[in-house]
């Protein structure tokens, strides 16, 4: 079975204990399920990891970029500044979708700005974990896509 990338960022661990009008009520387990089962629908499987450490998400996704046809990222905060995160999505050249579950256009000025999702075919944000469901449609539909 064709493997997913799955990676969160930092302190996304606390979903579920986070502010629920942001993020939802769902802790990151369920979240990691919905998106299990909705790739199980395209024949994909999910690898998911979670880090509060910048450095070891790089590490994952060097380490199991060759091993997936597709990524989707929540990076949390280092959504907003980590350009070795962006470096990294960059390198590992595989189609990538990022997710948030708040919408962080409509946030503090700060939040408003993604660097990683200059490296993305799509970011998602809003949509709370509907938006993982989302993504995974989206990879699904690229990957089927011969001329990608
Ligand atoms: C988030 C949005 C980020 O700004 C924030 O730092 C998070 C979660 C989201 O899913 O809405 O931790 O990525």
């Amino acid at each position: 079975m064709d493997k997913i990338l799955l990676l969160h960022g930092a302190n996304l661990n606390f979903l579920g204990k986070r502010n629920a009008s942001h993020y939802g009520t769902l802790t990151l387990e369920d979240i990691i399920k919905i998106t299990k089962a909705e790739a199980a629908k395209f024949n994909l499987e999910v690898i998911a990891y979670q880090s509060n450490h910048e450095g070891y998400l790089i590490d994952k996704l060097q380490a199991e970029a060759s091993n997936c046809v597709g990524l989707i990222i929540n990076p949390g905060a280092f959504t907003h500044y980590s350009y070795a995160l962006y470096d990294a999505l960059l390198d590992a050249a595989l189609p990538s979708v990022e997710v948030h579950l708040s919408n962080i256009k409509k946030r503090e000025d700060w939040r408003k700005k993604s660097v990683t999702a200059q490296a993305c075919i799509k970011i998602i944000s809003g949509k709370k974990e509907d938006g993982y469901k989302d993504a995974v449609k989206i990879l699904a539909e690229c990957l089927n896509n011969a001329d990608y």
